[in-house]
């Protein structure tokens, strides 16, 4: 789409993408400006369908919106079932990254050719539930993974325990990905995801419930590089 592509961070850089989800809508401007003064890396934008989540989120005139007021990559997550034919939609809208449920999609190999096409990072994401051994025949074909540290649909989970196993077995089995985790991510929890080997965490009840952003990011990156 012309612009050039974001650079994703090395397994070795530690990132912090906010998510949007749990942001004040009625002022999402301000709430997107002070994000960037508090340092955030990314802002990650939670797209939800009400059929492979049980719930409706935001989508492509917010994003659009973003664009204008944002130089942060976007880091937009669909939560939705078949989302080849909104790809194009979401790229024109202004999105960075665009990731995809590995469990929603038939042809993961197809849809990732058409990010890229698109001029986007591809990300595959996969449910707490869904094996890694998908990954190995797209895995050139990818930027980055997410793993899902709640089963997808909400802000304000728990962290499943069972996935950081996941985020280890996924760094060892392949040192140069950069690895995303997704739910749950706090202060009481990061560490064990950094530890497992991630490196760009999504937090939203963990960034937003906090009363400085600025403290609250340069917290979880603390935690996250002290291990
Ligand atoms: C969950 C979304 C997450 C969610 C994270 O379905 O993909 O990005 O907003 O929220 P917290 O950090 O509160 O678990
Ligand atoms: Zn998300």
């Amino acid at each position: 789409m012309g612009k050039p592509m974001i650079t994703v961070p090395k397994p070795k850089e530690i990132a912090i993408a906010p998510s949007l989800l749990s942001a004040d809508f009625c002022k999402l401007g301000a709430e997107v400006e002070d994000l960037t003064a508090a340092g955030a890396d990314w802002l990650h934008f939670d797209v939800m369908d009400g059929r492979f989540v049980p719930n409706l989120s935001i989508g492509i005139p917010v994003l659009s919106c973003l664009r204008k007021c944002t130089k942060l990559p976007i880091d937009v997550h669909l939560m939705i079932v078949e989302p080849d034919s909104l790809l194009g939609a979401f790229a024109k809208a202004g999105a960075d990254t665009l990731t995809v449920q590995a469990e929603a999609c038939t042809h993961l190999h197809r849809t990732l050719q058409n990010i890229h096409a698109l001029g986007c990072r591809a990300g595959v994401s996969l449910n707490p539930h869904t094996p890694i051994d998908l990954l190995e025949y797209v895995i050139d074909l990818m930027d980055f993974v997410l793993v899902m540290t709640v089963n997808p649909g909400f802000g304000g989970q728990s962290y499943i325990d069972a996935c950081t196993a996941k985020i280890a077995q996924i760094r060892e089995r392949y040192p140069e990905l950069p690895i995303e985790v997704d739910g749950g991510i706090k202060f009481d929890t990061i560490s064990r995801a950094a530890k497992a080997g991630a490196n760009i965490f999504v937090s939203g009840s963990g960034v937003f419930s906090q009363p400085d952003y600025k403290v609250a990011i340069a917290q979880l990156k603390k935690l996250a590089a002290d291990k």
